[in-house]
């Protein structure tokens, strides 16, 4: 017997449904995807001030914050960026069986990580949402001086320079974050909650 066959999973009585209740509300991530600087962590944090200001339970988890605490040994290779999905999609989930509505802006360059994480879900609690910035605008934006510095080789491995980033086939939705206003990107966000039940109309 290996020793993760040793353990085994214990099962408590307060569960997710009953905390969720507690909470009024249905708990699900929304996973907000795309480039360096496409606005995630900008557009994710409006929402969640919006989802707030209704009355509900929120998390934002964030790339540059989460890479200075649970992730700071994790780097940017495939390897390192694999692990550091792996970890949200756990922690997350975990979030969710606490009932909460919880927000992550990680750029999950690679769909086969963003799979991985939609497979530690329930499907209806796995909201893909791809922050769709051309490259150029955000390589114009550049926040953090980071695109200038990638071009001059100071940073390998960048997402957009020279590491790929793999949009999204069938978003759950779709921001085309370069050409509308934040309140009018938060607002489609909101509708398709509503939609979805998570949001009361
Ligand atoms: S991910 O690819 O593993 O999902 P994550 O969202 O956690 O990335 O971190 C991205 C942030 O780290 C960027 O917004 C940027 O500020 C910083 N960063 C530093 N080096 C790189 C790099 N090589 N590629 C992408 N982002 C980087």
């Amino acid at each position: 017997m290996s020793e993760q066959e040793a353990i085994v999973w214990h099962q408590h009585s307060v569960t997710k449904t009953s905390r969720a209740a507690l909470k009024q509300q249905k708990p699900a991530v929304l996973w907000f995807t795309g480039l360096s600087g496409a606005g995630k962590s900008t557009i994710a944090g409006a929402l969640e001030v919006k989802l707030a200001e209704l009355g509900y339970h929120t998390y934002l988890l964030d790339g540059d914050n989460v890479r200075h605490g649970l992730c700071r040994d994790l780097g940017f290779s495939q390897q390192d960026r694999r692990e550091n999905i792996r970890r949200i999609g756990e922690l997350a989930a975990l979030m969710v069986d606490a009932g909460l509505i919880v927000l992550t802006a990680f750029i999950s360059p690679h769909r086969s990580e963003r799979d991985m994480v939609r497979q530690m879900l329930p499907e209806t609690e796995f909201i893909e949402v791809f922050v769709n910035t051309d490259l150029a605008v955000c390589e114009k934006r550049d926040p953090k001086g980071l695109y200038e510095r990638a071009r001059r080789g100071e940073i390998t491995q960048f997402t957009g320079i020279d590491s790929a980033y793999e949009a999204p086939l069938h978003p759950d939705i779709d921001l085309p974050a370069g050409d509308a206003t934040l309140d009018e990107l938060v607002q489609h966000c909101l509708d398709v909650l509503q939609n979805r039940g998570i949001v009361a109309k």
